[in-house]
């Protein structure tokens, strides 16, 4: 059997621990050099291509949560044409395209916050992804809220490292037609290819 790419569990613990700032900084050049990886490429991101064939959303093809939740690495298949809806996350979160490109949109709130299903919305930027282009990064709550989606006509693949959580949801869905917002129910089906598990559990 080939030899596949371990992550480092403690240096995700490590990064996991350090304040915001530096956190999301050497998450992104984790998630950089991961996605880079040759041996990372051909033991998961290309059978996960092949795999996504035929898929009709977008889904989380590989998670890893650290027992005590303090770090949780993902991998995402994007088929042409899906999409998330507008949310945030309750935790930081940084991610890096390993495979193809997606567009991320990315907005701010300008209602007050009072009324708690409530929220209105407007874009600030919006850009592409691809693994030349390094990592987007989130803030926890109203100072990440996006949308990431692949309209072109390649499947994507990113790699994803989430935080520890500062709230008990998981994180929020947006709204705009209707400017409401709503707790996140967690759900749905999730592939975990045997592969992953080997790579990420310890
Ligand atoms: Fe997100």
């Amino acid at each position: 059997m080939e030899t596949i790419y371990t992550p480092d569990q403690n240096e995700l613990r490590r990064i996991s621990e350090l304040p915001t700032e530096p956190a999301l900084r050497q998450a992104a050049a984790f998630l950089a050099d991961l996605a880079r990886d040759r041996t990372f490429q051909v033991a998961l991101i290309l059978p996960l291509i092949q795999e996504a064939e035929g898929e009709k959303d977008w889904y989380v093809a590989c998670r890893y949560q650290a027992e005590d939740g303090a770090f949780s690495p993902k991998v995402f298949v994007w088929p042409s044409g899906t999409g998330t809806r507008i949310h945030d996350h309750s935790s930081w979160g940084v991610y890096c395209c390993a495979s193809g490109a997606v567009l991320e949109e990315r907005y701010e709130r300008f209602d007050d916050g009072s009324h708690s299903d409530h929220a209105r919305l407007k874009k600030v930027w919006q850009l592409w992804w691809s693994p030349e282009d390094g990592a987007s990064t989130v803030l926890p709550a109203d100072d990440g809220i996006h949308r990431v989606g692949n309209p072109g006509d390649e499947t994507a693949v990113s790699v994803h490292l989430y935080g520890p959580s500062v709230s008990e949801v998981d994180g929020r869905d947006y709204d705009p037609s209707r400017d409401h917002v709503c707790d996140r129910q967690e759900g749905g089906e999730e592939k975990v290819p045997d592969q992953f598990k080997d790579l990420l559990e310890d």
